[in-house]
């Protein structure tokens, strides 16, 4: 192991210690919340409890770092796109609200009993916005509707083999190519770049600043940064990323966040952009914007 990490790579490892550290504000602004709202509810209003001062002091010191390494994971995962506003501005905003709850806190311990209401409200509002930014950031991580996927999913009755197609929020449902048609076009690939590609690649989350769908934003970009070069699957980074071995790094989607494509997905694919890689009302694909520096 090389003992001497560059400062990039020292920000790595603290953008992938996220989800260990948010835990800890999460749970503990929870648990001094509930405390002193149900102390206050009781009218025990002069001193601060211990344990929620202990839950409130820990929770906003993990904050701190829990926030960071976010961020820093954000920037190395080229993470993009309005779900992980949503998130880092709920985090933020959670953060800034504990530390005016532990200003109240600090208020309450001298002043007593008339600091009480503040430092409650400020403890509300700080737990509330940190549940909701765990939401978004649970959201980005397990999919949309992840919690209540399995109430709202349309066939409940064969449950026993289509539970995990169920707890997938997008549809697994492939239709075979049809035997007749000429050509490969969009609404024949458009189901598995919903499927297994929109969770990172979609209009709420763009990694490596990557869109997939809808068809067009596939061609945002100068050739450079062109996945799909039409005609050409063999010169589309697209095409590689699906056909790399699975232990490849940059094998899609990652290793252990989706099943990879079955070859006759694959195929489609290929197919497709064969036959120019087609829009859907089987558009050719707009050209790319002129590289930079390339004169106008
Ligand atoms: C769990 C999230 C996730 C899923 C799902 C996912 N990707 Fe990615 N994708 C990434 C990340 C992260 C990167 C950046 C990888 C890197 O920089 O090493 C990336 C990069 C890429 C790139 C390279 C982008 C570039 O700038 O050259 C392509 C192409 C790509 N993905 C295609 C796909 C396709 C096609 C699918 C669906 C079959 C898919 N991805 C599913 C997270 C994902």
């Amino acid at each position: 192991m090389c003992l001497i990490a560059s400062a990039s790579q020292f920000e790595q490892v603290i953008g992938r210690l996220h989800p260990i550290l948010l835990h800890f504000p999460l749970a503990l602004i929870l648990v001094a919340a509930f405390i002193e709202g149900a102390r206050y509810m009781l009218g025990k209003r002069d001193l601060a409890s211990p344990a929620a001062s202990v839950c409130l002091w820990i929770g906003f010191l993990m904050a701190i770092p829990t926030v960071w390494s976010g961020w820093e994971l954000a920037e190395y995962g080229g993470d993009t796109g309005t779900l992980v506003g949503l998130h880092r501005w709920t985090a933020i905003a959670s953060l800034g609200v504990m530390a005016l709850a532990v200003g109240a806190w600090i208020m309450r311990r001298f002043r007593g009993a008339d600091w009480a209401g503040t430092h409650v409200a400020f403890l509300v509002v700080a737990a509330t916005l940190v549940g909701v930014a765990g939401h978004f950031g649970a959201e980005m991580v397990w999919g949309e509707n992840w919690l209540f996927g399995p109430l709202t999913a349309e066939s409940t009755e064969e449950s026993s083999e289509s539970d995990q197609q169920q707890a997938t929020p997008f549809p697994s449902e492939i239709k075979p190519v049809p035997e007749q048609s000429t050509g490969v076009g969009w609404s024949d690939v458009e189901p598995i770049f919903l499927a297994h590609c929109q969770k990172c690649h979609g209009p709420k989350r763009q990694k490596s600043g990557l869109q997939l769908v809808p068809w067009p934003t596939m061609f945002a970009g100068t050739a450079a940064e062109q996945v799909v070069n039409p005609g050409k699957p063999n010169s589309s980074s697209l095409y590689h990323a699906i056909t790399l071995p699975m232990e490849d790094e940059g094998h899609m989607p990652p290793a252990g966040k989706g099943d990879s494509l079955t070859d006759e997905q694959i195929g489609r694919i290929a197919k497709w952009i064969t036959d120019g890689a087609t829009g859907p009302d089987g558009q050719r694909p707009p050209e790319p914007s002129p590289a930079a520096g390339a004169g106008i």
